[in-house]
């Protein structure tokens, strides 16, 4: 291995001047038929449509938050960023989808508010939904699509692969059965709502709500295909309508927008959403008791092609004090990456993106409410009836196949480019590898976990060099399995399908570019079968989903090797290659698809009982748990923060799912009782945890309350819940604390 970050940058940038060659391998080998496999025929015409323009469908949303301190948050790699808290709680949230006549044919859309989807994750699900008994049965591999939001505020220690777990310390079990369970019981609650109804789908623009953070990449794509978009980012949202035919209510709403969930920074370390979170919560909030709103109304804003974008909407700024903007190139600040932050809209408050984050999230809810409140004028019906989907998992090492030219290429076993450790302006540095380059002469390290599995660090072969191209290999993941597998070679492909509309599930963060590649691809192959009759092909991609596969740039973008670029696992093919095999498997989408079901293809290794874990468990604690310490002001006025203090306990004693550790309780105007009127949902509230001796185990709760310009007039009070453990024995006890009465004028 090499030394030191600084030699790094040297060796990328030596890397990213090499001159863009793609050879063409000359070993072609004949795609292998899987059983049963029906390969693309763009001269026959698969679909006879039916009429119909109803659906099943259901909603369901459950709450997924795990343990939000002493564990690293999912998405910077950076092993300081410990959970200290919660602002906002995490959720899945489901959408189903079924042909009414046919009850085989149903998709689950699933929306979490994770980094990505996974595959630990996503086969806990798979099992969690097998045993809630043979209603379910319906339910399964080739339909379930498990997409993140990209939220880099979430616990982590979730995933598969070692690769992303290294800065948490492993595995974390706690933090993974929250997510599984979650999701698990989102599908059972859309599943009981089912009913029948329609769908539409409509477009609106959104401004401002984000940016390319890697143009000098996305130039490198030609000229003319740059020319038909008017931005290097795509800036309008879609939004797919669920309305319920017995009384024309909406059950949800389900939307695609780029934008990183990176508003908050890599030293954010309060559990929340981050914009898209925010922007789901508010809409389900802003619309319930309308009277076009169903009862449950869940609005899912789902990820899309998220690659090369970003909510740091001013830019990229060097930040050592010389205050000009970082290098186009490679987004450097006197020749190092570490200096250089995005900054997002309101990023003169010194909040750690929190402001930032609420600003591009109210973005993303307002556009989306906007069209949902004209919606007649400006959208189209779902129509056709019919409701497919396929999944097969896909060998990506060595996949050969031919490009739409006639040229036959490859792709290749999983690898990390240098570029990938320098990270990006949303964050500088990953997967600590200051850390991991540590060359100290005895070996030792302060990550165990990089102590550990150094040793399986190896050199790339011949072949896999020539294969990944210009892409100097750093980590060569793909080819390393000791202590498990560090990153998937094998890929999930799946596409689901509801008339007209057609849903890329792409299991890594494809750039701008890339999503408009392969979402044109898809929808030419559908013309081209008549697959939508006389209706356009509309085509969403979602994503990063099922598992994580790192980015997907296009060719162009590859060549210069910037982090997106760095971070294409398998090879300069990776985007034509999940491009070739959505687009071959496309008749099984259509109405009159074969009988016999795409074969499921190799399964990806399941780490889950391997995986390793240097995360310590809750010791005990001690102390007059809920006994408050500093005491919440008397008065208040709206627009201020206030506070209250309590003697605390672990919170990863009880996750509280589906509960609150924290409420703001408002008093009857009588005097009387109090009822909860903000709770761990709201953004507003937000409930600190500090340890405050190791030894003797005690700790406080700090509950912060921003009283909003158009809180209510009235008398309300800070409550706090919790969970304590005894020592010894661990013995878990309920315990509550109540702050005294604060008048708000
Ligand atoms: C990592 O997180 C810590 C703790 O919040 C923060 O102080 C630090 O700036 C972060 N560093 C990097 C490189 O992300
Ligand atoms: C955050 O930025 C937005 C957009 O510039 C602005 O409208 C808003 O007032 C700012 N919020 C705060 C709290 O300053
Ligand atoms: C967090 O990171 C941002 C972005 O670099 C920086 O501006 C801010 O000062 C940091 N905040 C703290 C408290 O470290
Ligand atoms: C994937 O393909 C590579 C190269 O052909 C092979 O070595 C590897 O064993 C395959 N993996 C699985 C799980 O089939
Ligand atoms: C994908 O590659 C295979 C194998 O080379 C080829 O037969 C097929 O035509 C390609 N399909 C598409 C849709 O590009
Ligand atoms: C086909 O496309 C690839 C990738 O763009 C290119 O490298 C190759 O030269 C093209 N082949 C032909 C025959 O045009
Ligand atoms: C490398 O890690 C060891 C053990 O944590 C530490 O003592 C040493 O100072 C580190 N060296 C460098 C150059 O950071």
């Amino acid at each position: 291995m090499v030394s030191g970050v600084s030699l790094l940058m040297v060796l990328y940038q030596i890397g990213s001047t090499f001159a863009i060659s793609f050879s063409d391998f000359a070993r072609y080998v004949h795609i292998q038929q899987k059983d049963g496999e029906v390969p693309f025929d763009p001269t026959h015409k698969w679909d006879t449509r039916a009429a119909g323009q109803q659906y099943l469908l259901g909603v369901g949303k459950a709450d997924i938050t795990g343990p939000v301190v002493e564990l690293e948050l999912m998405g910077y790699a950076n092993s300081s960023q410990i959970g200290t808290g919660l602002r906002q709680r995490l959720y899945s949230r489901s959408f189903i989808i079924g042909d009414p006549t046919n009850p085989a044919d149903r998709f689950v859309y699933m929306v979490l508010d994770t980094q990505s989807g996974d595959t630990a994750i996503r086969n806990g699900i798979l099992e969690g939904v097998a045993a809630l008994g043979s209603d379910y049965a319906v339910y399964g591999q080739p339909n379930i699509a498990v997409t993140g939001t990209h939220n880099h505020n979430g616990p982590g220690a979730w995933l598969n692969y070692l690769l992303p777990t290294i800065t948490s310390l492993g595995f974390d079990k706690q933090s993974y059965q929250a997510i599984v369970d979650g999701g698990v019981l989102s599908i059972k609650r859309a599943h009981e709502s089912l009913t029948t109804g329609t769908l539409s789908y409509g477009t609106v623009d959104i401004e401002d709500a984000n940016i390319n953070r890697s143009p000098y990449a996305y130039l490198a794509n030609p000229a003319d295909e740059r020319a038909n978009y008017k931005s290097d980012v795509d800036k309008f949202m879609s939004v797919l309508k669920f309305t319920r035919a017995s009384d024309n209510k909406d059950l949800g709403i389900l939307t695609w927008f780029p934008v990183h969930g990176t508003s908050m920074y890599g030293n954010n370390t309060i559990v929340a959403g981050d914009n898209k979170g925010i922007a789901a919560d508010m809409f389900e909030k802003a619309v319930k008791g309308l009277s076009t709103v169903a009862d449950g109304f869940v609005a899912g804003f789902s990820q899309s092609n998220v690659g090369d974008t970003s909510p740091n909407t001013l830019g990229a700024w060097c930040e050592d004090g010389t205050n000009v903007q970082c290098t186009f190139d490679f987004s450097l600040c006197s020749g190092v990456a570490e200096n250089c932050h995005g900054r997002g809209p309101n990023f003169t408050i010194t909040d750690r993106g929190a402001t930032s984050a609420y600003t591009i999230g109210t973005k993303q809810y307002d556009a989306a409410r906007s069209l949902y409140d004209n919606w007649q004028s400006q959208t189209t019906p779902i129509n056709g009836g019919v409701v497919k989907a396929f999944h097969t998992f896909q060998n990506m090492s060595f996949y050969q196949f031919t490009l739409p030219n006639g040229t036959h290429v490859q792709a290749c076993p999983a690898a990390l480019g240098y570029g990938f450790a320098g990270g990006t302006s949303d964050w500088p540095g990953s997967f600590d590898f200051k850390q991991g380059n540590n060359g100290s002469s005895d070996g030792t390290h302060s990550n165990p976990l990089w102590a550990v599995v150094s040793t399986a660090l190896r050199s790339p072969t011949p072949e896999q060099k020539e294969c990944q191209g210009i892409k100097p290999i750093l980590l060569d993941v793909g080819e390393m399995d000791f202590p498990y597998a560090w990153a998937p070679d094998i890929a999930d492909i799946q596409v689901l399908r509801v008339g007209q509309l057609f849903m890329i599930i792409s299991p890594g963060e494809a750039t701008t570019m890339s999503g408009r590649r392969w979402k044109t691809a898809i929808a030419d192959a559908a013309k081209g079968a008549e697959m939508t009759g006389s209706d356009e092909p509309l085509v969403v991609l979602g994503g990063p989903a099922n598992s994580y596969t790192h980015y997907i740039a296009t060719p162009e973008e590859y060549g210069i090797q910037r982090y997106e670029g760095a971070s294409t696992l398998y090879g300069p093919y990776t985007l034509p290659a999940y491009m070739n095999l959505t687009t071959y498997y496309l008749p099984y989408l259509s109405s009159n698809a074969p009988a016999t079901p795409l074969a499921p293809g190799p399964s990806p290794p399941d780490n889950r009982a391997k995986a390793l874990s240097f995360i310590s468990p809750v010791v005990w604690d001690t102390g007059s748990f809920g006994q408050v310490v500093t005491d919440a002001p008397k008065t208040a006025t709206a627009g201020q923060l206030i506070s209250a203090t309590f003697q605390g306990a672990n919170p990863r004693n009880n996750l509280r799912l589906e509960g609150s550790y924290a409420y703001i309780q408002q008093q009857d105007s009588s005097g009387g009782a109090w009822h909860n009127y903000k709770d761990d949902s709201d953004w507003e509230l937000v409930f600190n945890w500090v340890r405050t001796n190791t030894v003797t185990g005690t700790s406080t709760a700090t509950l912060d309350w921003h009283i909003p310009a158009n809180v209510p007039a009235g008398t309300y009070r800070f409550a706090y819940f919790g969970t304590s453990k005894t020592p010894v024995i661990g013995t878990l006890k309920e315990f509550s604390g109540f702050s005294g009465s604060i008048v708000v004028q």
